[in-house]
């Protein structure tokens, strides 16, 4: 360490710092980089004033500016709704049979019915659609209740046995272990399980009992009837499995599967863009509405393209779009 001094070559006082004989001279730091620092010493006091910044006990201040980055999310999100308005209003003033006809109305349809099925039926249909047992494959064209898209709609609209929905699709096959005997059930169960193999339903004495008993729902043939949710007995797809166990099991206690109502909670413009998706995943049948009731259902809401239709849910209302990020495409 050597005294402060005055440089011989520079005329400048140095520092005092020495190393090894060289030395530090103390020049004034340059103007540009002092004023920058003031500059930035000013910014700061301003930038606290107009934006959040100090942490506080609960939160922090709020700046004069009431900027947040909550409120600019939701801007982009309200902007990103706006951009959807115009398809969701698409689709419902067409039939749900003739969005199809319009390909970019469609796309929408399908993307928007993706990510709500993430996020609303997954949990039961699995990621894929692909069903487990009692949740119904939704990829193949074995249809419980009819798979021309507006059988499809109005499953989801109201759902299927649930005492949320009046309309609710119903039926109820009856608990056969209350009527008939232990070795009947096993007959039948033995008779169900073979009738994918090409046995006549109404043969020998299971057939008998089949006759009396099963064929009034799933009919002479044994292939279902969709108006009723009757499975078809005879295409080796089983909802509650094929072995002799779960055969009787089912024969025994009859079958009671429940699906939530979707079309007050999500609105029918979600609704439509999930039929859409659900129809187009492979297994969807062309064509008009199947059952009666499905068309009135359709007449009255299509006669309504302004409203969300008699379920009451209101597709304007961006609360009932929680996905808009996810219907953009960017997963
Ligand atoms: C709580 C579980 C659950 C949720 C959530 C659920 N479903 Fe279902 N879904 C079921 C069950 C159970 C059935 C079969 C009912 C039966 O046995 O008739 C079904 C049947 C269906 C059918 C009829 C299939 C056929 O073969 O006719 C469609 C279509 C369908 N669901 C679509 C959806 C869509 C779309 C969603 C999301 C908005 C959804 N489900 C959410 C349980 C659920
Ligand atoms: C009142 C109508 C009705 C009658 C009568 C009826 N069923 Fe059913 N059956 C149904 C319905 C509806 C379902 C589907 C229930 C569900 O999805 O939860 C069903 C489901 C089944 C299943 C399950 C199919 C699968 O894919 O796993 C079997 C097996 C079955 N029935 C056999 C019978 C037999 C055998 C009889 C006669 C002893 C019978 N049913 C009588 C309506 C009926």
């Amino acid at each position: 360490m050597s005294e402060k001094r005055i440089d011989d070559v520079t005329g400048t006082e140095t520092t005092g710092h020495n190393w090894d004989g060289i030395e530090e001279l103390n020049n004034p730091l340059p103007r540009w980089w002092l004023w920058t620092f003031y500059a930035c010493i000013l910014f700061s006091v301003v930038y606290t004033i107009f934006f959040p910044a100090w942490p506080l006990v609960s939160g922090a201040t709020q700046g004069v500016l009431g900027w947040s980055t909550r409120g600019e999310v939701a801007r982009d999100i309200a902007q990103i709704d706006e951009g959807q308005q115009q398809y969701r209003e698409g689709l419902l003033a067409v039939d749900v049979h003739m969005i199809r006809d319009n390909e970019e109305l469609q796309n929408y349809a399908v993307q928007a019915g993706a990510a709500l099925f993430r996020n609303n039926c997954s949990q039961c249909h699995g990621s894929g659609a692909a069903g487990a047992v009692g949740y119904p494959n939704l990829l193949d064209d074995d249809w419980l209740w009819g798979g021309r898209i507006e059988d499809i709609a109005y499953t989801i609209r109201h759902g299927i046995r649930n005492e949320e929905d009046p309309d609710a699709r119903f039926s109820q096959m009856p608990a056969f272990g209350e009527m008939l005997t232990e070795g009947e059930i096993a007959g039948l169960a033995r008779h169900v399980q073979s009738l994918p193999d090409g046995t006549d339903p109404l043969s020998g004495p299971a057939g008998q009992l089949f006759a009396d008993n099963c064929a009034t729902c799933h009919g002479d043939d044994a292939q279902g009837d969709p108006e009723i949710g009757a499975p078809d007995l005879t295409d080796a797809i089983w909802l509650y499995g094929s072995d002799i166990a779960s055969l009787e099991d089912t024969i025994s206690r009859g079958p009671f599967g429940v699906m939530p109502p979707w079309g007050e909670r999500l609105g029918e413009a979600n609704v439509r863009s999930l039929a859409a998706y659900v129809h187009q995943l492979g297994g969807g049948e062309a064509g008009e509405p199947r059952s009666e009731t499905n068309v009135e259902e359709q007449i009255g809401e299509g006669d309504v393209p302004e409203g969300a239709g008699p379920t009451g849910g209101d597709p304007s209302d961006p609360d009932q779009v929680p996905f808009p990020e996810e219907a953009s495409g960017t997963d």
